[in-house]
């Protein structure tokens, strides 16, 4: 059977490296002519963390060029948003009466906060919304609307893909055999650091951002913490934030020759240099492909329009199958 690759990309804030090197390279990787890939911008996700709708729009827009600008071609995969596909929500309603609250409730995103809340002697309620909770039931109706074979996800999407698969498998179980028990592609962990060290995230305020200009990449790269040791002093590259950096975009002899100047004493400040050259040879074709984008207003919207048509009917088939078994169509 035909692979059918789909993954949903949650639209909060402005991608950056990490999230180029974790999530949209290698997804992108996966596209191929004897694949069908979907890919689609999973904006009532954001919802459920976001309510300022300037920053939503802003995150929508930002991600799908992000995407666009790195090689996404709409001609090759389909390439939609969520809200577009007001059958997701037809789709999300049949499988909560499928999906066990129990289930939910054993949840790691929903659990983590129940315990912070009980830790510090709150409601065990607090601040959870009904988005929260039934968040993986949305999940599994973008994946199962389309028959996903495949997707590619992060480590911490494992359990809301055993949850997909396990609401997919009892709904055939009691209706009929119409849902695509998809399977995860769980993508490497890769543990891109921030410039202080630490995982990189925009919670610590420590990203290297990735569509900026070129002065900006650099200074960003002149702040990575560095121990004080001076040029002409061996260094170590085990533990340093600038060779993990420099190692995501070098080649294998790149990174040998690197390792040398490490022990050969290499000055920061040259270290420095080499990585902003090499992550501004990766990323220069993708900012001027983003600059050109950004100034095209209709563009995003125009790409949306057609990747709803495109793939709308497929969904409004599946529903209109689903409602059959249910009970929900036509009196006979
Ligand atoms: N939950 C995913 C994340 O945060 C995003 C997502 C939403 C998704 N719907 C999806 C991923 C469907 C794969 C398939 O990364």
């Amino acid at each position: 059977m035909r692979k059918r690759i789909l993954t949903g990309i949650t639209t909060t804030g402005t991608p950056h490296i990490g999230n180029y090197l974790g999530a949209i390279k290698p997804a992108l990787e996966l596209v191929s002519p004897d694949n069908d890939s979907y890919f689609f911008l999973a904006d009532y996700h954001a919802l459920i963390k976001q309510n300022d709708p300037i920053e939503i729009e802003a995150s929508v827009k930002n991600v799908a060029l992000a995407w666009l600008s790195s090689g996404l071609d709409p001609e090759q995969s389909h390439f939609y948003r969520q809200s577009d596909i007001p059958e997701v929500h037809e789709l999300t309603w049949i499988l909560n009466c499928s999906a066990a609250k129990g289930l939910l409730n054993r949840a790691h995103a929903y659990k983590s906060i129940v315990a912070e809340n009980t830790q510090s002697g709150d409601d065990e309620d607090r601040a959870i919304n009904m988005g929260l909770f039934s968040y993986p039931v949305l999940m599994a109706a973008d994946i199962l609307l389309f028959n996903a074979t495949h997707v590619p996800v992060g480590p911490d999407q494992a359990q809301h893909m055993e949850m997909a698969r396990d609401i997919a498998g009892k709904f055939n179980h009691s209706y009929s055999n119409l849902l695509t028990l998809p399977d995860a592609l769980i993508q490497n962990e890769i543990s891109v650091p921030g410039n202080d060290g630490r995982k990189m995230s925009k919670t610590y305020n420590n990203i290297i951002p990735f569509l900026s200009s070129e002065k900006v990449l650099q200074k960003s790269i002149s702040k990575i913490i560095t121990n004080s040791l001076e040029p002409g002093q061996p260094k170590d590259y085990k533990t340093c934030t600038l060779f993990q950096l420099y190692s995501f975009f070098a080649t294998p002899d790149q990174i040998d020759d690197m390792k040398k100047s490490y022990s050969d004493g290499i000055g920061w400040g040259d270290v420095k240099n080499d990585l902003f050259s090499i992550i501004n040879n990766e990323i220069l074709p993708i900012r001027e492909k983003y600059t050109e984008l950004k100034e095209q207003p209709d563009l995003l919207n125009d790409l949306f329009s057609d990747g709803a048509r495109k793939v709308r009917p497929q969904a409004q088939e599946l529903v209109g199958k689903l409602r059959e078994a249910v009970g929900i169509s036509k009196i006979v």
